[in-house]
Protein backbone atom coordinates (compact mmCIF):
# COMPACT_ATOMS: atom_id res chain seq x y z
CA UNK A 1 0.00 0.00 0.00
CA UNK A 2 1.23 3.17 -1.00
CA UNK A 3 0.68 6.77 0.25
CA UNK A 4 2.38 10.17 0.12
CA UNK A 5 3.89 12.71 2.25
CA UNK A 6 5.48 15.73 1.71
CA UNK A 7 5.05 15.66 -2.03
CA UNK A 8 6.98 11.69 -1.48
CA UNK A 9 5.38 8.78 -2.50
CA UNK A 10 5.74 6.20 0.32
CA UNK A 11 4.71 2.21 1.07
CA UNK A 12 2.29 2.11 4.17
CA UNK A 13 3.42 -0.14 6.64
CA UNK A 14 0.53 -1.41 9.08
CA UNK A 15 1.44 -2.39 12.46
CA UNK A 16 -0.29 -4.78 14.66
CA UNK A 17 0.32 -3.65 18.89
CA UNK A 18 -0.26 -6.49 21.64
CA UNK A 19 -0.74 -4.39 24.62
CA UNK A 20 -1.43 -0.41 24.90
CA UNK A 21 -0.04 -0.59 29.13
CA UNK A 22 2.96 2.09 30.15
CA UNK A 23 4.94 1.12 26.81
CA UNK A 24 2.37 0.60 24.51
CA UNK A 25 1.08 4.30 25.14
CA UNK A 26 4.97 5.27 24.92
CA UNK A 27 5.03 3.71 21.65
CA UNK A 28 1.85 5.09 20.15
CA UNK A 29 2.81 8.79 21.68
CA UNK A 30 6.48 8.52 20.27
CA UNK A 31 4.94 7.47 17.09
CA UNK A 32 2.72 10.22 16.66
CA UNK A 33 5.00 12.48 17.81
CA UNK A 34 7.84 12.08 15.12
CA UNK A 35 5.60 10.78 12.64
CA UNK A 36 7.53 12.83 9.76
CA UNK A 37 11.27 11.98 10.68
CA UNK A 38 10.53 8.21 11.49
CA UNK A 39 8.34 7.94 7.81
CA UNK A 40 11.24 9.84 6.28
CA UNK A 41 13.68 7.25 8.41
CA UNK A 42 11.70 4.69 7.41
CA UNK A 43 10.66 5.00 4.54
CA UNK A 44 7.57 4.48 4.88
CA UNK A 45 4.61 5.25 6.67
CA UNK A 46 3.88 3.64 9.68
CA UNK A 47 0.88 3.34 11.30
CA UNK A 48 -0.48 1.22 14.39
CA UNK A 49 -4.29 0.23 12.49
CA UNK A 50 -5.15 -2.43 15.10
CA UNK A 51 -4.52 -3.05 18.70
CA UNK A 52 -5.45 -6.01 21.26
CA UNK A 53 -6.41 -4.18 24.51
CA UNK A 54 -9.07 -5.20 26.82
CA UNK A 55 -9.06 -1.57 28.70
CA UNK A 56 -10.28 0.34 26.00
CA UNK A 57 -11.24 3.57 28.10
CA UNK A 58 -8.13 4.24 30.33
CA UNK A 59 -6.87 7.79 30.37
CA UNK A 60 -3.98 7.52 28.32
CA UNK A 61 -3.46 10.99 27.14
CA UNK A 62 -3.38 10.04 23.74
CA UNK A 63 -6.27 9.87 21.39
CA UNK A 64 -6.68 6.15 19.73
CA UNK A 65 -9.46 5.64 17.20
CA UNK A 66 -11.87 3.08 18.94
CA UNK A 67 -12.03 0.92 15.87
CA UNK A 68 -8.79 0.00 16.50
CA UNK A 69 -9.52 -2.10 19.77
CA UNK A 70 -10.09 -5.56 19.09
CA UNK A 71 -9.83 -8.36 21.95
CA UNK A 72 -9.23 -10.86 19.59
CA UNK A 73 -5.63 -11.31 18.95
CA UNK A 74 -6.56 -13.54 15.60
CA UNK A 75 -7.68 -10.23 13.97
CA UNK A 76 -4.31 -9.34 13.89
CA UNK A 77 -2.44 -12.03 12.96
CA UNK A 78 -5.04 -12.83 9.81
CA UNK A 79 -4.86 -9.26 9.08
CA UNK A 80 -3.05 -9.39 5.25
CA UNK A 81 -2.20 -5.48 5.79
CA UNK A 82 -0.11 -5.73 9.14
CA UNK A 83 3.73 -7.16 8.24
CA UNK A 84 4.74 -5.98 11.94
CA UNK A 85 3.41 -6.93 15.13
CA UNK A 86 5.05 -5.09 18.22
CA UNK A 87 4.21 -7.47 21.42
CA UNK A 88 4.25 -4.99 25.10
CA UNK A 89 2.06 -7.56 27.12
CA UNK A 90 4.53 -8.84 29.06
CA UNK A 91 5.12 -12.09 30.59
CA UNK A 92 5.81 -15.33 29.27
CA UNK A 93 2.31 -16.48 28.52
CA UNK A 94 -0.06 -15.75 26.31
CA UNK A 95 2.83 -13.23 24.72
CA UNK A 96 5.13 -15.92 23.52
CA UNK A 97 2.49 -18.17 21.75
CA UNK A 98 1.20 -14.68 20.47
CA UNK A 99 4.71 -13.59 19.09
CA UNK A 100 4.91 -17.07 17.77
CA UNK A 101 1.37 -17.07 16.04
CA UNK A 102 2.31 -13.76 14.47
CA UNK A 103 6.19 -15.06 12.95
CA UNK A 104 3.79 -18.75 11.58
CA UNK A 105 1.63 -15.95 9.73
CA UNK A 106 4.77 -14.52 8.17
CA UNK A 107 4.77 -11.38 10.02
CA UNK A 108 7.60 -9.32 11.53
CA UNK A 109 8.14 -9.23 15.42
CA UNK A 110 9.16 -6.55 17.45
CA UNK A 111 9.23 -7.01 21.67
CA UNK A 112 9.95 -5.81 24.41
CA UNK A 113 9.68 -9.04 26.44
CA UNK A 114 12.54 -9.93 27.95
CA UNK A 115 10.71 -12.21 30.36
CA UNK A 116 9.28 -14.59 27.47
CA UNK A 117 12.53 -14.07 25.63
CA UNK A 118 14.48 -15.59 28.33
CA UNK A 119 12.43 -18.73 28.98
CA UNK A 120 11.56 -19.15 24.79
CA UNK A 121 14.75 -17.69 22.91
CA UNK A 122 15.28 -20.85 20.69
CA UNK A 123 11.77 -21.15 20.10
CA UNK A 124 11.29 -17.75 19.46
CA UNK A 125 14.44 -17.18 16.63
CA UNK A 126 13.81 -20.28 15.30
CA UNK A 127 10.23 -19.99 14.38
CA UNK A 128 11.38 -16.36 13.02
CA UNK A 129 14.12 -18.11 10.53
CA UNK A 130 11.34 -20.93 9.74
CA UNK A 131 9.24 -17.99 8.52
CA UNK A 132 11.89 -16.08 7.07
CA UNK A 133 11.47 -12.59 8.68
CA UNK A 134 12.65 -11.12 11.95
CA UNK A 135 12.20 -10.69 15.85
CA UNK A 136 13.87 -7.66 17.08
CA UNK A 137 14.16 -7.31 20.69
CA UNK A 138 16.09 -4.02 21.20
CA UNK A 139 14.15 -2.73 24.05
CA UNK A 140 14.06 -5.75 26.40
CA UNK A 141 17.33 -5.02 27.69
CA UNK A 142 18.63 -1.52 28.95
CA UNK A 143 15.17 -0.11 27.52
CA UNK A 144 16.42 2.84 25.45
CA UNK A 145 20.37 1.84 25.23
CA UNK A 146 20.86 0.52 21.37
CA UNK A 147 22.99 -2.30 23.49
CA UNK A 148 22.00 -5.15 21.64
CA UNK A 149 22.28 -3.65 18.34
CA UNK A 150 26.34 -2.61 19.39
CA UNK A 151 26.59 -6.45 20.80
CA UNK A 152 25.45 -8.16 17.84
CA UNK A 153 26.41 -5.79 14.71
CA UNK A 154 29.28 -3.20 15.38
CA UNK A 155 31.42 -4.85 18.53
CA UNK A 156 31.25 -8.39 16.18
CA UNK A 157 34.83 -8.49 15.69
CA UNK A 158 35.40 -9.16 19.44
CA UNK A 159 35.94 -12.02 21.41
CA UNK A 160 34.41 -11.04 24.72
CA UNK A 161 35.20 -12.05 28.48
CA UNK A 162 33.58 -9.61 30.96
CA UNK A 163 30.27 -7.65 31.12
CA UNK A 164 28.87 -5.80 34.18
CA UNK A 165 25.56 -4.23 34.14
CA UNK A 166 23.11 -2.06 35.83
CA UNK A 167 19.89 -3.16 34.40
CA UNK A 168 17.12 -2.14 35.82
CA UNK A 169 15.53 0.95 35.85
CA UNK A 170 13.21 0.46 39.41
CA UNK A 171 16.04 -0.73 41.79
CA UNK A 172 18.44 1.84 41.04
CA UNK A 173 16.11 3.78 40.97
CA UNK A 174 15.36 2.91 44.35
CA UNK A 175 18.86 2.73 45.48
CA UNK A 176 19.69 5.89 44.32
CA UNK A 177 16.85 7.76 46.51
CA UNK A 178 18.13 5.96 49.08
CA UNK A 179 21.35 6.69 49.19
CA UNK A 180 21.10 10.32 47.95
CA UNK A 181 17.86 11.59 49.10
CA UNK A 182 17.38 9.68 52.39
CA UNK A 183 13.83 7.93 50.74
CA UNK A 184 12.96 4.75 52.19
CA UNK A 185 12.49 2.26 50.53
CA UNK A 186 8.75 2.14 50.21
CA UNK A 187 8.26 5.79 49.13
CA UNK A 188 11.00 5.34 46.71
CA UNK A 189 9.23 2.33 44.87
CA UNK A 190 6.32 3.82 44.64
CA UNK A 191 7.98 6.78 42.78
CA UNK A 192 9.61 4.40 40.26
CA UNK A 193 6.03 2.73 39.63
CA UNK A 194 4.39 6.23 39.08
CA UNK A 195 7.20 7.38 36.74
CA UNK A 196 6.22 3.65 35.16
CA UNK A 197 9.31 2.15 35.21
CA UNK A 198 7.89 -0.72 37.47
CA UNK A 199 6.97 -4.46 36.07
CA UNK A 200 2.80 -4.53 36.97
CA UNK A 201 4.05 -6.98 39.95
CA UNK A 202 7.22 -5.18 41.42
CA UNK A 203 8.54 -8.38 42.66
CA UNK A 204 10.08 -9.19 39.70
CA UNK A 205 12.41 -6.05 39.80
CA UNK A 206 13.30 -6.00 43.52
CA UNK A 207 13.51 -9.47 43.94
CA UNK A 208 16.14 -9.32 40.68
CA UNK A 209 14.03 -11.70 38.02
CA UNK A 210 13.52 -9.09 35.84
CA UNK A 211 17.62 -8.96 35.97
CA UNK A 212 18.12 -12.32 35.66
CA UNK A 213 15.77 -12.18 32.75
CA UNK A 214 17.78 -9.86 30.95
CA UNK A 215 20.91 -11.25 31.56
CA UNK A 216 19.87 -15.20 30.09
CA UNK A 217 19.39 -12.56 27.11
CA UNK A 218 22.74 -11.22 26.74
CA UNK A 219 24.60 -14.05 27.91
CA UNK A 220 22.63 -15.42 24.38
CA UNK A 221 23.80 -12.74 22.55
CA UNK A 222 27.22 -11.97 24.03
CA UNK A 223 29.17 -15.63 24.98
CA UNK A 224 26.64 -17.86 22.23
CA UNK A 225 25.17 -19.71 25.48
CA UNK A 226 21.71 -20.55 26.98
CA UNK A 227 21.08 -20.04 30.37
CA UNK A 228 17.43 -20.11 32.14
CA UNK A 229 17.10 -16.80 34.21
CA UNK A 230 15.92 -19.51 36.82
CA UNK A 231 20.16 -20.99 36.83
CA UNK A 232 21.60 -17.85 37.62
CA UNK A 233 22.16 -17.10 41.14
CA UNK A 234 20.36 -14.36 42.31
CA UNK A 235 19.84 -11.76 44.48
CA UNK A 236 17.89 -8.55 45.23
CA UNK A 237 17.40 -5.24 46.92
CA UNK A 238 14.75 -6.49 49.25
CA UNK A 239 17.29 -7.15 52.17
CA UNK A 240 19.51 -4.07 51.57
CA UNK A 241 19.51 -1.81 54.51
CA UNK A 242 19.66 1.83 54.69
CA UNK A 243 22.88 1.04 56.83
CA UNK A 244 24.51 -0.87 54.34
CA UNK A 245 24.30 1.79 52.28
CA UNK A 246 25.72 4.19 54.69
CA UNK A 247 28.61 1.85 55.40
CA UNK A 248 29.03 1.70 51.43
CA UNK A 249 29.30 5.71 51.71
CA UNK A 250 31.50 5.50 54.56
CA UNK A 251 34.33 3.27 52.72
CA UNK A 252 34.15 5.22 49.17
CA UNK A 253 31.92 3.32 47.57
CA UNK A 254 27.97 2.90 46.25
CA UNK A 255 25.43 0.50 46.55
CA UNK A 256 23.92 -1.15 43.32
CA UNK A 257 22.06 -4.20 42.36
CA UNK A 258 25.24 -5.43 39.52
CA UNK A 259 24.69 -8.25 36.76
CA UNK A 260 27.82 -9.96 36.25
CA UNK A 261 29.03 -12.53 33.60
CA UNK A 262 32.79 -13.55 33.00
CA UNK A 263 35.13 -15.75 31.57
CA UNK A 264 37.73 -17.39 32.89
CA UNK A 265 39.74 -20.93 32.57
CA UNK A 266 36.92 -22.72 34.10
CA UNK A 267 34.49 -21.16 32.10
CA UNK A 268 31.40 -19.05 32.32
CA UNK A 269 30.75 -17.45 35.32
CA UNK A 270 27.16 -15.15 36.15
CA UNK A 271 25.30 -13.96 38.88
CA UNK A 272 23.31 -10.87 40.49
CA UNK A 273 23.73 -9.44 43.80
CA UNK A 274 24.03 -5.80 45.17
CA UNK A 275 27.45 -5.06 44.96
CA UNK A 276 29.91 -2.55 46.53
CA UNK A 277 31.36 -0.09 43.80
CA UNK A 278 34.05 2.52 44.16
CA UNK A 279 33.03 5.73 43.61
CA UNK A 280 35.60 5.89 40.73
CA UNK A 281 33.98 2.62 38.56
CA UNK A 282 32.35 3.77 35.39
CA UNK A 283 28.99 2.32 36.58
CA UNK A 284 29.13 4.13 40.09
CA UNK A 285 27.56 7.03 38.63
CA UNK A 286 24.71 5.61 36.87
CA UNK A 287 21.45 6.91 38.97
CA UNK A 288 17.84 6.82 38.94
CA UNK A 289 16.07 4.76 35.84
CA UNK A 290 19.46 4.83 34.33
CA UNK A 291 21.12 1.35 33.18
CA UNK A 292 24.56 1.08 31.41
CA UNK A 293 26.27 -1.70 30.52
CA UNK A 294 30.37 -2.00 30.96
CA UNK A 295 31.95 -4.92 29.01
CA UNK A 296 35.37 -6.30 27.92
CA UNK A 297 36.22 -6.89 24.42
CA UNK A 298 39.62 -8.53 23.58
CA UNK A 299 39.91 -5.65 20.74
CA UNK A 300 37.92 -2.80 21.62
CA UNK A 301 38.87 -2.47 25.18
CA UNK A 302 36.51 -1.44 27.70
CA UNK A 303 33.31 -0.12 26.59
CA UNK A 304 30.31 1.08 28.75
CA UNK A 305 26.51 2.09 27.14
CA UNK A 306 24.52 4.59 29.02
CA UNK A 307 21.16 5.73 28.67
CA UNK A 308 17.85 5.19 30.30
CA UNK A 309 16.52 1.43 31.15
CA UNK A 310 13.24 1.89 31.91
CA UNK A 311 9.74 4.58 31.41
CA UNK A 312 7.50 4.83 28.88
CA UNK A 313 9.79 6.93 25.50
CA UNK A 314 13.08 5.52 26.74
CA UNK A 315 11.75 2.08 25.26
CA UNK A 316 9.48 3.05 22.80
CA UNK A 317 12.46 4.88 20.96
CA UNK A 318 14.18 1.22 21.10
CA UNK A 319 11.19 -0.47 20.08
CA UNK A 320 10.15 2.26 17.12
CA UNK A 321 13.56 1.51 16.27
CA UNK A 322 13.53 -2.12 15.66
CA UNK A 323 10.35 -1.40 13.23
CA UNK A 324 11.92 1.79 11.14
CA UNK A 325 15.07 -1.03 10.69
CA UNK A 326 12.24 -3.48 10.00
CA UNK A 327 10.30 -1.56 7.48
CA UNK A 328 13.21 0.03 5.91
CA UNK A 329 15.26 -3.07 5.31
CA UNK A 330 12.93 -5.94 5.01
CA UNK A 331 9.19 -4.15 3.72
N1 LIG B 1 10.84 -2.84 35.22
C1 LIG B 1 11.94 -2.68 34.33
C2 LIG B 1 12.98 -1.80 34.99
C3 LIG B 1 11.46 -2.06 33.05
O1 LIG B 1 12.67 -1.18 36.01
O2 LIG B 1 14.10 -1.75 34.51
C4 LIG B 1 12.48 -2.04 31.94
O3 LIG B 1 12.86 -3.33 31.56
Amino acid sequence: MYSRIGGMALKKVNIGLLGLGNIGTGTYKALEMNKGLIAKNAGAELEITRILEKDVDRERGIYVDPAKFTQNPEDIFSDPEISIVIELLGGIEPATSFMLSALNAGKHVVTANKAALAENYEVLTEAAAKNGVSIKFEASVGGGIPLIEAITSSLTANEFTEVLGILNGTTNYILTKMSTDNASYETALKEAQAQGFAEADPTADVEGHDVANKLSILLSLVFGERVKPDAIPTTGITGVTKEQIEEAKAQGCVLKLIASAFKDSEGLHYFIQPTMLNQDHPLAGVNNEFNAIFIKGNAVGDIMLYGKGAGPLPTASAVLGDVISIAKRSL
